[in-house]
């Protein structure tokens, strides 16, 4: 079945939410156990998709539609100045994962940065278990991964992830951490 990107249309709005919050269950479950922390990551998933379609991001907004549904969406930033482009939140169907679509999107994005003249791309996510088809997908267009850890600390807790003993890379966000002053 052919598969199409296009840009986000006003129309689009339920589809991209339902599909994004059964797409991060597992992702932010796992987070949320390991931190220990009431994070309502699925207030903050929708908070951080609203902040984008209500504003100039949302031309950068992609969706990945299949016989007229909407089954994927990725956003990604510009940073004209660094020449460097990021691909933020993204999600695939979880009943349309594992075909191919979050690579698709990707290439188009990087497609659209290199028209752009930009130089560079990046791209994050976590390094459990449950972020692991994320990680392949991004390698899958190319993106290899640097050897970095984000660190999280608790300011009004006992400051210990439950899970603390192991190092963890990228334990946290829910949304892009650049960009909306403030993830994925
Ligand atoms: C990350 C994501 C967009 C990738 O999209 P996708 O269309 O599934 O990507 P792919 O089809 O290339 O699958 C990626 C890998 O995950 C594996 N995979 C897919 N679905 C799986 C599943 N249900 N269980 C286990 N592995 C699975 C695939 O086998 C594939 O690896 P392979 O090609 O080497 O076999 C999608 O998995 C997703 O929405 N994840 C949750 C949200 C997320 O993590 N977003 C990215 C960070 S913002």
């Amino acid at each position: 079945m052919t598969t199409r990107i296009r840009p986000y249309d006003d129309g689009d709005w339920d589809a991209v939410l339902d599909l994004c919050l059964l797409a991060f269950a597992a992702g932010c479950g796992a987070l949320e156990g390991a931190i220990g922390h009431g994070l309502d990551w699925g207030a903050c998933l929708e908070e951080y998709l609203r902040s984008l379609v209500g504003s100039r991001e949302q031309k950068r907004l992609l969706v990945a539609e299949s016989a007229g549904l909407v089954v994927g969406f990725v956003h990604y930033e510009v940073d004209r100045v660094a020449r460097c482009g990021r691909i933020g939140v993204s999600a695939v169907h979880p009943a349309r994962q594992g075909r191919g679509i979050g690579p698709l999107m990707y290439a188009h994005v990087l497609r659209e940065m290199r028209a752009k003249g930009l130089k560079y791309a990046t791209a994050d996510t976590a390094g459990d278990e449950a972020h692991a088809r994320a990680r392949r997908a991004y390698e899958k267009v190319g993106f290899v991964a640097l050897p970095m850890v984000q660190y999280f600390v608790e300011l009004d807790g006992p400051g210990r992830p439950r899970a603390a003993g192991r190092p963890r890379s990228r334990p946290a966000s829910v949304g892009p951490e650049r960009g909306r002053g403030g993830r994925r």
